[in-house]
């Protein structure tokens, strides 16, 4: 495969569409052709599942339920449009992806991590991506900037706080464990200094394959 594999992940309101945007631009100007795309969802079938999964009720579905539809997402992205997409050599940049599951369904939902694990080796084999950005914020500033935006609520905005501080430990556990693949970016900070510090990642770990 010759294109690259990056995902953002982080909790609500994090701004991970704004940096997802930034980055494209900086790899439009180093000659990358790119795709972005966006879990769960990023096809037609995958967005029917999106709306299954976060319109509602917040009991609507049980963790272990949630888990197996966005596995079920996740496979039909990958199989359909991730993996074509990087054989042709382009930049598939990802608004959340696998670790959101063992965030959202393990660390806070509860189902069993090694559990999360086997079901991603039986879907996805060792498919991983190259590079995580995680954008880090308390999440009550998270959920600040997600209810002053005239959108929807999912189902995901509506827990209790302590779920989603289990979300970010969560994310910083997965950072800490994985420290080639995942870095942690304070996304309290000025817009334009965390695309800075996102691209000088990008190029840092990619060195070889940009034209600076
Ligand atoms: P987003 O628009 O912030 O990406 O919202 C999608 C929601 O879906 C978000 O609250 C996290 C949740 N989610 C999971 O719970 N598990 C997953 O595997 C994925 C991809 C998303």
């Amino acid at each position: 495969m010759s294109g690259r594999f990056i995902t953002f992940e982080g909790g609500e309101g994090a701004g991970k569409t704004t940096q997802i945007k930034a980055l494209t631009h900086f790899l439009s100007k180093m000659a990358k052709e790119t795709l972005c795309t966006r879990e769960p969802g990023g096809t037609p079938m995958a967005e029917a599942l999106r709306d299954l999964v976060t319109l509602g009720p917040t009991g609507r579905w049980s963790a272990l339920e949630e888990m197996l539809i966005m596995y079920t997402a996740r496979s039909e992205l990958v199989r359909t449009i991730i993996k074509p997409k990087l054989e042709e050599g382009v930049w598939v940049l990802s608004d959340r992806f696998a670790d959101s599951t063992t965030v959202y369904q393990g660390f806070a939902g509860g189902v069993p991590l090694d559990r999360i694990r086997q079901l991603h080796s039986i879907v996805l084999g060792e498919f991983a991506p190259d590079l995580t950005i995680i954008l880090d914020l308390p999440p009550d500033e998270g959920l600040r900037r997600v209810n002053s935006r005239a959108q929807t609520i999912s189902r995901f905005e509506k827990h209790p706080a302590e779920f989603y501080q289990k979300v970010r430990n969560g994310y910083l556990q997965i950072a800490n464990e994985n420290p080639d693949r995942c870095a942690v970016v304070d996304a309290g900070l000025p817009i334009g200094q965390i695309s800075e510090q996102i691209c000088q990642l990008v190029a840092d770990k990619f060195n070889n394959e940009l034209t600076l």
